[in-house]
């Protein structure tokens, strides 16, 4: 039960000072924003083309991922151009800074370093300097003396992150703010922050892997959802181009059960490789266990694959990997899943050189997907030959010579050709 009070009596008088009077978009002269290249290729296309004057972008991720070395080597960009950086540390000594440089041959004298924790001492530094590039890594150790609560604290961070961006936006320099990530992946703090930014990256990636993947979820100058994939090596992170091929494994041939597909990421087509286990269960519950795609997505699949086309997988242990510790979160893997489990329960091999492409439906159709000839250009693109594809997309898309496409119009169908 909430209170409410009856405003009824209340009026609202008009405030005191000039009223701007709402005016036509029409009339509203557009501004185009500077954009400044890193020349980080996967970066620049995160970000949407460019780093904007006076925007603020968060990052976040698990300590040790490599949220600092990637911002120094976007500062040795931006001092290639003679723009100043201004790299503030909270945690790290501004040696411990300097050996990484070290490591990443960083060696330029438009950087500037400064180990400091207090607003108000990194506010007059900015004024003063008016770098072109501000990084504060990171914004939890960021504290203002003239508040009470410790460093960290949701009102610290809130109150720290506002002031930057203010004066940021005054002075047009761009701000990265380094964000911590808490045990659920959330970046600490408040999710306030992520309102108060232009652009909140995510670097994520398998702690046993050298791969890094950065992902935009929210972006006020480009588009979200966009992926940028970098590998860690011993002098720092390396664009990875083509990420297809490192997903795929071309050195041994796919195993029954082992499928490809073909998803989008951001604006991308990539492919992976997605494999399914299915064996007779020891125990009266079967056990499924998933990792890569989403846990309730399988689950509708295997109970169309029982439904639909009579398998009986009630008394099997499935398994369903996404290799390369990839995450696909779109229906148009659906099929591809399903062909994967079933392929491992009859044990028959589906060719490596072919891909599949379809959302499953309840009544145990195939759906068409979107982003349909982006995905197979990709595919003809890495040397595929055979496509397995929703008959609703074949209608209305260009022809690919070198793919052989196999139009399905239901799982039982695709299932009774293939498997
Ligand atoms: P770092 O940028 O310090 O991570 P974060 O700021 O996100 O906590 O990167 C840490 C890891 O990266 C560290 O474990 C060492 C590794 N690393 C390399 O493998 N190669 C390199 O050139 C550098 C600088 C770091
Ligand atoms: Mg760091």
């Amino acid at each position: 039960m909430t209170e409410e009070i009856n405003e009824s009596a209340f009026t609202h008088p008009l405030p005191e000072y000039d009223i701007e009077n709402p005016v036509s978009i029409s009339d509203i002269k557009s501004v185009s924003k500077l954009r400044t290249h890193t020349y980080i290729e996967e970066f620049d296309r995160i970000l949407g083309g460019g780093i904007v004057a006076g925007s603020a972008i968060l990052i976040g991720g698990t300590p040790g991922i490599g949220k600092s070395t990637l911002l120094l080597q976007v500062c040795q960009k931006f001092s290639e151009q003679d723009y100043l950086s201004l790299y503030v540390t909270g945690e790290e000594s501004t040696a411990q800074i300097k050996l990484r440089a070290d490591r990443l041959n960083v060696t330029s004298n438009n950087i500037f370093l400064v180990a400091e924790n207090n607003l108000n001492v990194i506010l007059e530094h900015i004024r003063k300097f008016k770098p072109k590039l501000v990084i504060i890594d990171s914004v939890q150790a960021v504290f203002k003396p003239d508040l009470e609560s410790s460093p960290g604290t949701v009102s610290q961070v809130r109150q720290c992150a506002n002031e930057l961006i203010q004066i940021s936006k005054k002075t047009d320099s761009s701000i990265f703010l380094v964000g911590h990530v808490t045990k659920e992946g959330m970046i600490a703090g408040p999710k306030v922050l992520e309102h108060l930014v232009d652009t909140v990256l995510y670097f994520e990636g398998e702690k046993f892997m050298s791969f890094r993947v950065l992902r935009a979820v929210k972006n006020r100058y480009g588009s979200t959802n966009e992926i940028g994939i970098f590998e860690m090596c011993k002098n720092g992170l390396r664009e990875v181009k083509d990420p297809s091929e490192i997903f795929l494994s071309r050195t041994h041939s796919l195993s029954s059960g082992a499928v490809i597909i073909s998803c989008i990421e951001g604006t991308r087509a990539l492919l992976v490789e997605v494999q399914a286990l299915v064996t007779r269960s020891s125990f009266g519950m079967p056990g499924r266990k998933v990792t890569g795609v989403d846990h309730n997505r399988v689950t509708m699949i295997i109970a169309v694959l029982e439904k639909r086309t009579g398998l009986l997988l009630g008394g099997y242990d499935i398994f369903v990997n996404v290799v390369g510790g990839v995450k696909i979160d779109e229906p148009a893997a659906d099929l591809a899943i399903a062909i994967a489990i079933a392929s491992s329960y009859k044990d028959v091999t589906i060719p490596g050189n072919t891909i599949i492409i379809g959302e499953l439906g309840l009544g145990g159709e195939v759906r068409g997907v979107s982003q349909f000839d982006s995905r197979i250009k990709e595919a003809a693109r890495l040397g595929f030959e055979n496509a397995i594809i929703p008959k609703d997309n074949s209608k209305n898309s260009s022809k690919t010579e070198s793919l052989k496409m196999a139009e399905v119009s239901s799982l039982a169908e695709a299932i009774d050709k293939f498997c």
